[in-house]
């Protein structure tokens, strides 16, 4: 959802933006754009259209843009419809401001009442459209109230009025300014442009060069002032961030922003609740939405919290937190490497990240032995256990609370994290909610952590992507080591999740040693079901089924959950509508959808194999297709897909043929598996 893109310093940017949003198209998008300021004109050069990232970067030609400072875009439609006016970059008025947002402002409406009486003209529906007018706005007022002291200064562009200032330290240059009140003291100042009167100033330092000036009021004592020479031309630093700040101060919801102002050379940039990171290169100072975008150029990462605002130039990075002023931000190593976050000589990222599973699960269950016992001892002493999340992350959820039922005896409740709000009332402090979500940035997700946060209660966060917002979150925290996952469903961090669930539930119950056991075992296992043979089976299977509007899922205890996550991943990649049902509900009421050649799926173990195949039974006597997921072949299969049996590791065994066959399915209806229409991988918005 939503792409940030950022770079400012020596190399040119237009390639690495365009690269760096290349790969960011995981996160789903509609719309792309990049803003780039001319190093040759000076000029802010904004190119943005609707459509795939190639298809607009070759259509506008991104990369002929010059310059070394840019910011780009990819647009996941909220505010408004998919259009290159409601796509980022957004401008002001006078289009010196170029803004990117990801998040959405919940003021906006009234933040655009307010700018409209003012005289400012919306060129798209968005909610972050504002923004750019809200600099704009600050900027233009040229009303610098009663300021303290001013510290150095690069360079001060037009301003109408100054007030009072105690003291100035050192300026680099002076644009334009239309009066200037009284003034204490002013150390050294490089160059003074045109001024039109100066009120009273009581000392000044050494100057060196002084434009015109219209009238001086009454001066105190002047050091040494050099040789006069020419006005110079206006910029406008300081007062642009001065601007950033104060309209960032205005907006209520969640934005990560990017902002550049046309004669400033710096991006200024804040994040609260929507994902922001730095790269640092020798070069220059990346901006992106999480850290695989610029990889190949940093590894070295600084993560932002809520409320950090950031001003780069080509050669400083400042950091300070609007609420806590100054703070010191470390450099982290990124682990990922380039390799797993590219495609290799597979043809697209599910089927690589499918297939790097046998290894994935392996690392899933290297955890800290410290970290776990910690947590097995929280589940001990609290009362009351959440398992809360979305999507594929809240079918790992659901599997864990049946696995932590089966193994371990203990009660958990699992909770979608879009619904957690109706169980507020029943957190404590003694309470202990798992937030579990793969990207660390579901929005959903981290509503419910603040949720939990205030009534006292302690988190345990699972995720994938170290620094993300949920990484930080957590009185404990459980990392999935799968490397990044870049297509849009989730099958690797399924599968880790699964694995994480089972550690969980066995360290519960003193059965770790045996778990990790077992866990090494389905190696294996898991390498077999991703053969060749499995693949073409699977092929054969998805061609029978590309005519069908309904495809239909049941299983009974972990195979019902693993059913319900089969079906997400069947219906989000093929568009073909999906469904699981548990076994036992059938006969009230999904019978009606069955007639003749109706596909449906039933996943079975030895455990619940005979009511689950008098259930498959019920509906291949009214004409259903029935394609078994099991160890052992029945004569009510019209289709057979052989899994080992693994018992309790059997929800991620029987999970991965049918990520095959959803891949496949996609491939043979001629659609993208990386990028499903419609979804997101990162969920940023409630
Ligand atoms: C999106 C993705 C799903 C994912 C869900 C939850 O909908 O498309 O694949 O399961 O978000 O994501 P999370 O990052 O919280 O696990």
């Amino acid at each position: 959802m939503c792409g940030i893109m950022g770079y400012i310093g020596t190399e040119k940017a237009s390639p690495i933006i365009s690269k760096g949003l290349k790969n960011l198209e995981y996160r789903g998008y509609d719309s792309v754009g990049v803003a780039m300021l001319s190093a040759l004109s000076g000029s802010l050069e904004i190119r943005k259209g609707v459509g795939k990232v190639d298809d607009v970067q070759n259509q506008l030609k991104f990369d002929e843009l010059d310059g070394n400072i840019g910011i780009g875009h990819t647009r996941w439609a909220t505010h408004g419809t998919v259009s290159r006016e409601n796509s980022h970059p957004h401008t002001d008025c006078a289009g010196k401001v170029a803004i990117i947002h990801n998040g959405i402002i919940e003021n906006n409406i009234e933040l655009k009442k307010m700018l409209l009486s003012k005289g400012h003209r919306f060129s798209g529906e968005t909610d972050s459209e504002v923004i750019a007018h809200l600099i704009e706005d600050r900027m233009n007022s040229g009303d610098i109230g009663s300021v303290d002291s001013i510290g150095s200064v690069d360079s001060i562009g037009s301003v109408d009025s100054i007030g009072s200032v105690d003291s100035i330290g050192s300026v680099d240059s002076v644009g334009s300014v239309d009066s200037v009140g009284s003034v204490d003291s002013v150390g050294s100042v490089d160059s003074v442009g045109f001024v039109d009167s100066v009120g009273s100033v009581d000392s000044v330092g050494s100057v060196d060069s002084v434009g015109s000036v219209d009238s001086v009021g009454f001066v105190d004592s002047v050091g040494s002032v050099g040789s006069v020479e020419s006005a110079e031309s206006t910029r406008f630093g300081s007062c642009f961030e001065d601007a950033c700040r104060w309209a960032f101060g205005q907006l209520q919801g969640s934005y990560a922003v990017l902002a550049m102002v046309e004669g400033a050379d710096e991006i200024v940039a804040v994040r609260k609740d929507s994902p922001l990171v730095l790269g640092q290169a020798d070069h220059g100072t990346f901006f992106a939405s999480d850290v695989s975008p610029f990889l190949e150029w940093t590894k070295d990462v600084i993560y932002l919290q809520n409320h950090d605002f950031v001003v780069a130039r080509k050669d400083s990075l400042r950091i300070c937190n609007l609420i806590d002023g100054e703070v010191d931000r470390p450099v982290d190593t990124v682990e990922w490497s380039v390799e797993e976050a590219r495609k290799g000589n597979f043809e697209h990222f599910m089927l690589k990240e499918i297939f790097e599973q046998a290894e994935t699960i392996q690392k899933a269950i290297q955890q800290d032995r410290e970290v776990v016992d910690r947590i097995v001892q929280m589940i001990q002493e609290g009362f009351g256990v959440f398992f809360v999340a979305c999507g594929s992350s809240y079918h790992a959820c659901m599997t864990g609370s049946y696995l932590m039922s089966k193994i371990a005896g203990v009660h958990v409740n699992v909770v979608l994290a879009s619904e957690f709000e109706n169980y507020e009332h029943f957190l404590t402090d003694r309470t202990l909610v798992f937030a579990v979500s793969q990207s660390g940035e579901t929005a959903d997700v981290l509503d419910a952590v603040k949720a939990a946060k205030r009534q006292g209660s302690k988190i345990v966060s699972i995720t994938n992507v170290m620094g993300s917002s949920l990484s930080r979150e957590g009185d404990e925290l459980l990392m999935m080591n799968s490397g990044p996952e870049i297509c849009v469903l989730s099958t690797k961090t399924y599968t880790s999740q699964v694995i994480m669930m089972v550690l969980l539930a066995c360290a519960l119950a003193g059965e770790d040693e045996d778990c990790a056991r077992r866990v090494k075992e389905l190696y294996m296992d898991v390498h077999n079901l991703t053969s060749k043979n499995m693949r073409e089976r699977l092929r054969n299977l998805a061609s029978l089924l590309v005519g069908k509007d309904h495809i239909y899922m049941i299983g009974r205890g972990l195979q019902y959950t693993t059913a319900m996550e089969a079906a997400l991943k069947v219906k989000e990649v093929s568009y073909i509508h999906t469904e699981a049902f548990a076994g036992g509900e059938l006969k009230h009421g999904p019978l009606a959808l069955i007639s003749e050649g109706t596909p449906l799926f039933v996943f079975v173990s030895r455990e619940n194999e005979d009511r689950i195949i008098s259930n498959a039974q019920e509906v291949k006597a009214r004409g259903g297709y029935v394609i078994g997921v099991s160890d052992w072949d029945n004569p009510v299969f019209d289709y057979w897909i052989k899994v080992p049996d693994c018992g309790n590791l059997n929800p991620v065994i029987q999970a991965i043929p049918l990520q095959i066959l959803a891949y496949e399915l996609a491939v043979e209806l001629g659609l993208d598996p990386d990028k499903p229409r419609n979804l997101a991988k990162c969920v940023t918005v409630l």
